[in-house]
C-alpha cells in the first residue's frame, strides 16, 4: 500500500523533473583541463560539468573516470562524495575500480568462459577462478575518445576490437554523462556489433554522501525497489535463482541502515563479506524506473538512483582495507564507500533463464542510468 503511493508520489516528480529538462542544456558549463598522460603518451583530460547549483561533475576520459561528484548538504554546503585517486598516476598505479565505466561485462562470469553459437570463449580469470569486470584491461583502463556534447555533457567513444579480452566482435561503445540543472547526473550507454557478443556496461562509482573519505557509510539508509535478488556461491557467480528478500538482511524494500543487518549471521553476507549481491529490480528493466534511494542523515544527502537495466549491484565496499590512500590524503577503510552498479545479472552469457546480454549485428545496446542529488 505504502509502495503504491510513493510510486505515484516519484511518478510526479520524474514527470516534473522532465519538464524542467530542456531548462538545463544553456545553464551547464563544461570545462576541460589536462589531467595527465598514459605511460604510452596518450593525453588524458578532465571534463568539468557544472550546473547553476555549482553542482560540479569531473570525468576523465581514462575510463570514463567519474574523479569527482561534489553536491550540497542541505545546508548548501557543497562536498565530493565519490571515492577515487588524488591525480592520475595514482588511477594508473591501480585501484578498485573507482569511477570507471566497466564493461565488456560488468560483474562476474564464471569460469572465464561462455559458449554463443556453439562457439566456446575463453576469458581471462583475475578474480580466483572466474573472470570479472572485463578482464585484464578493461574499458576501466581504456583510454576513450571525449567530445563536449551540446547538451552540458560529455560524449566517450571506444573501440573494442574483436578478440580484446577474449570477447568476439568489433564494439563501438559510447558512453555520455549529462550534468542537468535538476541535479542529475545522467549516463547514457549505447554499443553496436558487427559480430555477436555479449555486453554488459556500468559505473562503478563508490558513494559516501557524508563527503569523500569522511568514515563509513554503514547509517546511510537504504532503499531498493527491489524484491528479489540472486543468491550467490563462494566465488560470488549466481546460482541461479531468484530468491524473495522477504524476511532476509538483504530486504531493503523500506528504507534501512546499511549497517542495521550487515554482520547478521547469513549466509550470503558470509560469503559477500557483507553486501556484494545482485537485486532484481521490480520495473523488470527496459523503462527508466526508480531502483535505489539513499539517504545520509548527519549531511541531510539523498542521492535517487533511475535506470532501464533489469539489476543494481549493491557492493558495500568490504574489499576497502586501508592500504587505499585517496584524494585530499583521505585513507579509505572498510565500507568507506558503497556502489549501486546498474547492470544486467551477473554471469548472464552462463545463465539462459536471465535476461540476455547478447547484441547482434545490426542491434543496438541501450541503457540509461540517472544519479539524482537531493539534501532533506
Ligand atoms: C564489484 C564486485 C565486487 C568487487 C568490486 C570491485 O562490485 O561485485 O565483488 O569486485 O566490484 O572491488
Amino acid at each position: 500500500m505504502s509502495f503504491i503511493r510513493q510510486a505515484a508520489a516519484l511518478t510526479l516528480w520524474a514527470a516534473g523533473c522532465a519538464g524542467t529538462g530542456i531548462m538545463t542544456e544553456a545553464k551547464t558549463i563544461v570545462k576541460k583541463q589536462t589531467f595527465g598522460q598514459t605511460a604510452d603518451g596518450a593525453s588524458v583530460d578532465l571534463y568539468v560539468l557544472s550546473n547553476k547549483n555549482a553542482m560540479e561533475a569531473a570525468i576523465m576520459n581514462y575510463g570514463g573516470i567519474v574523479v569527482r561528484l561534489k553536491t550540497p548538504d542541505r545546508n548548501g554546503k557543497l562536498e565530493d562524495i565519490v571515492l577515487g585517486m588524488e591525480n592520475l598516476d595514482g588511477y594508473l598505479k591501480g585501484h578498485p575500480y573507482f569511477g570507471c565505466i566497466v564493461g565488456r561485462y560488468g560483474n562476474r562470469i564464471a569460469k572465464g568462459r561462455f559458449v554463443l553459437n556453439g562457439v566456446e570463449y575463453k576469458l581471462a580469470k583475475n578474480n580466483g577462478e572466474n573472470h570479472l569486470h572485463g578482464g585484464i584491461r578493461g574499458f576501466d583502463k581504456a583510454v576513450w575518445t571525449a567530445r563536449e556534447t551540446g547538451a552540458a555533457g560529455v560524449e566517450m567513444s571506444y573501440l573494442s576490437k574483436d578478440g580484446e579480452e577474449g570477447y568476439p566482435g568489433n564494439l563501438a561503445v559510447k558512453v555520455t554523462y549529462t550534468l542537468t540543472d535538476d541535479n542529475e547526473l545522467r549516463i547514457d550507454y549505447s554499443a553496436t556489433t558487427d559480430k555477436d557478443t555479449v555486453v554488459n556496461l556500468t559505473n562503478h562509482s563508490y558513494f559516501n554522501l557524508a563527503g569523500q573519505g569522511e568514515g563509513d557509510i554503514l547509517a546511510h539508509e537504504l532503499m531498493l525497489n527491489a524484491d528479489r535478488f540472486t543468491p550467490v556461491d563462494s566465488g560470488l557467480i549466481p546460482t541461479g535463482e531468484l530468491r524473495s528478500v522477504k524476511g532476509t538482511p538483504l530486504d531493503f524494500t523500506k528504507p534501512t541502515a546499511i549497517g542495521a543487518r550487515i554482520g547478521q549471521d547469513d549466509e550470503q553476507l558470509k560469503l559477500g563479506g557483507g553486501y556484494d549481491h545482485n537485486f532484481v529490480l521490480n520495473s523488470g528493466g527496459g523503462r527508466l524506473a526508480l531502483a535505489a534511494r539513499v539517504h545520509e542523515p548527519r549531511t541531510g544527502r539523498v542521492m535517487e538512483v533511475w535506470t532501464t537495466e533489469p539489476g543494481v549491484q549493491l557492493y558495500t565496499g568490504n574489499f576497502l582495507d586501508g592500504t587505499i590512500r585517496g584524494k585530499g590524503g583521505k585513507v579509505y577503510q572498510r565500507r568507506y564507500g558503497f556502489c549501486l552498479e546498474t547492470q544486467h545479472f551477473p554471469d548472464s552469457p552462463n545463465q539462459p533463464e536471465f535476461p540476455t546480454t547478447v547484441l547482434k549485428p545490426g542491434g543496438r545496446y541501450e541503457s540509461t542510468t540517472i544519479f539524482k542529488f537531493a539534501a532533506k
